[in-house]
């Protein structure tokens, strides 16, 4: 696509703003591509189901120029269908596996029986299907799906393991909110991305990669680089989700306008919220509502974490990760010169029962612990623990003081109770914690409870450097002693290395 006027002036106001910024890593691309949007699987009936046919397959994009970058997708290259799920539907997923490695596909957010929950313990062997049927009895959301092989998460998502779902319900499909797919509700799986010279991805490389994630200096949204999106109605709905390895982004419009944030993780908020700035760890989803109706352009841009946020990164450490320091483009919006009005947003969204904490029987402490950074920090030279166990790629990643352990079931929670889990970060960076099952309400970090857009349903949570956050979450429907879930940090490379732990619901 090609550029406007305006938007040509626009861009380069920001690249001389941005000049005055230390580190400034993000090659700013002047020629814009079509936003790719992934074609809707709806799943085709089969007896009394819906079956959806998945299959991992490899492939490869040219995401820089010419270049070849070998990929792996589901059902096409790089990423996979946006599957639509419907609150009550009995689904049957079919789940090809076509690589030569083995893999896995986790339903993030999706409350399901541990057995159909995707993760490291149901590997598919190459050549192999794997068929996890569940009904699904979750309020209306943005969920997603991708690779959970144990240690190798992080390099599977990298290479284009990942796609959303959209889940619909009786009161999402009577709201007279944006919901034309691809028109004016439009997906947005934010990646960061680096590239070798001759195109490849350039996965883990070095210790830094594994201590603070993995990071980017490309940013693909749905696997396009340089996006832009024309918006051809007044309100689009944006369906953000952080499908990164390792950053966090926070979203905001380089000209400051508000918007309205309509839900988080798990759902509907019960009103909409209005912020200017919305900041997104790995694996946390938002669905924001943007007026376009000035037919301005805009880029949604990613705003610098300064010192001042309580998740930036602290310390010594903060020096190992220069580039969320600065600002720079998602997507270039440019709006059609004529716009279909949208309604006004509604008042009321959903209703939201608050979970009480008199409800909860037990409280359960975890520790996030990263030894070999905390080593680094006072050692200076990393004469740190633990460098032996992880071959010297970054040291251990802890949780209660122990790596993930296939063999072991760290927790067992009782079917039917409502639990407070109280995660205390004793690290210098954010953990973005993540537990499967089901979705929670965050009660507190520091004490301090959280503002309207963190009173929704959520399955992930931010932990700043030395915070304590508690949630409260109801364990239900789903028992089985022997099958396991999973929480663990969503940074992937700290995952993989060991910052997970499991539980069974019995
Ligand atoms: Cu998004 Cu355990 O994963
Ligand atoms: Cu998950
Ligand atoms: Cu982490």
């Amino acid at each position: 696509m090609k550029l406007s006027r305006r938007r040509l002036v626009q861009s380069l106001g920001f690249a001389a703003s941005n000049a005055l910024l230390p580190m400034p890593v993000f090659a700013q691309s002047r020629v814009h591509n079509e936003l790719r949007i992934a074609p809707l699987h709806t799943g085709e009936i089969s007896g009394g189901s819906l079956r959806y046919d998945l299959q991992l397959q490899a492939g490869s994009r040219q995401f820089l120029g010419g270049l070849n970058t070998p990929t792996i997708g589901i059902n096409g290259s790089f990423l996979g269908p946006t599957i639509r799920l419907r609150n009550g539907s009995d689904v049957a997923m079919s789940v090809l596996n076509n690589l030569n490695e083995p893999s896995t596909i986790h339903w993030h957010g999706l409350h399901v029986p541990a057995k159909a929950d995707g993760g490291p313990a149901q590997v598919i062997a190459p050549g192999e299907t794997w068929r996890p049927s569940f009904q699904v009895m979750q309020k209306a959301g943005t969920f997603w799906y991708h690779s959970h092989l144990l240690n190798k998460t992080g390099e599977q998502v990298y290479r284009g393991l990942a796609g959303m779902i959209i889940l619909d319900d009786d009161e999402s499909e009577s709201l007279e909110i944006p919901s034309t797919y691809g028109v004016d509700d439009i997906p947005l799986i934010v990646q960061d991305r680096r590239f070798n010279e001759d195109g490849s991805f350039r996965y883990v490389g070095m210790h830094r990669d594994v201590m603070t994630g993995v990071f980017g200096d490309r940013i693909l949204v749905n696997g396009t680089t340089s996006p832009l999106f024309a918006p051809a109605a007044s309100k689009v709905r944006f369906r953000l989700l952080n499908a990164a390895n390792a950053r966090t982004f926070n979203f905001a419009f380089a000209d400051g306008r508000e918007f309205s944030l309509i839900a988080s993780d798990g759902g509907f908020l019960e009103k909409p919220t209005m912020l200017r700035s919305i900041m997104l760890s790995p694996a946390e989803r938002a669905e924001i509502v943007v007026d376009f109706s000035d037919g301005n352009p805009v880029d949604l841009i990613s705003l610098p974490i300064d010192g001042s946020s309580p998740f930036a990164t602290i310390g010594m450490m903060r020096n190992m990760q220069p580039t969320n320091t600065e600002s720079f483009t998602i997507l270039a919006i440019e709006p059609q010169s004529t716009l279909q009005r949208s309604a006004d947003l509604p008042d009321q969204l959903t209703s939201i029962e608050r979970i009480l904490e008199s409800e909860a029987t037990r409280t359960r402490k975890f520790e996030l612990g990263m030894p070999m950074g905390m080593g680094m920090m006072r050692g200076g030279g990393g004469g740190g623990r633990g460098r032996g166990g992880m071959g010297g790629m970054g040291g251990e990643f802890l949780i209660n003081g122990r790596p993930m352990d296939m063999g072991a079931i760290n927790e067992v929670v009782a079917m039917g109770s409502t639990e407070i889990w109280e995660i205390y970060n004793d690290s210098m960076m954010v953990h973005p914690f993540h537990i499967h099952h089901g979705q929670f309400q965050i009660l507190d970090r520091d004490g301090v409870v959280p503002t309207a857009d963190e009173m929704g349903f959520k399955d992930t949570l931010k932990v700043g450097p030395g915070q304590t956050a508690r949630f409260i979450m109801r364990f239900e429907n789903f028992s089985d002693p022997d099958t396991a879930y999973m929480y663990h940090c969503h940074i992937l490379e700290h995952e993989d290395n060991g910052m997970m732990g499991q539980f069974t619901v019995v």
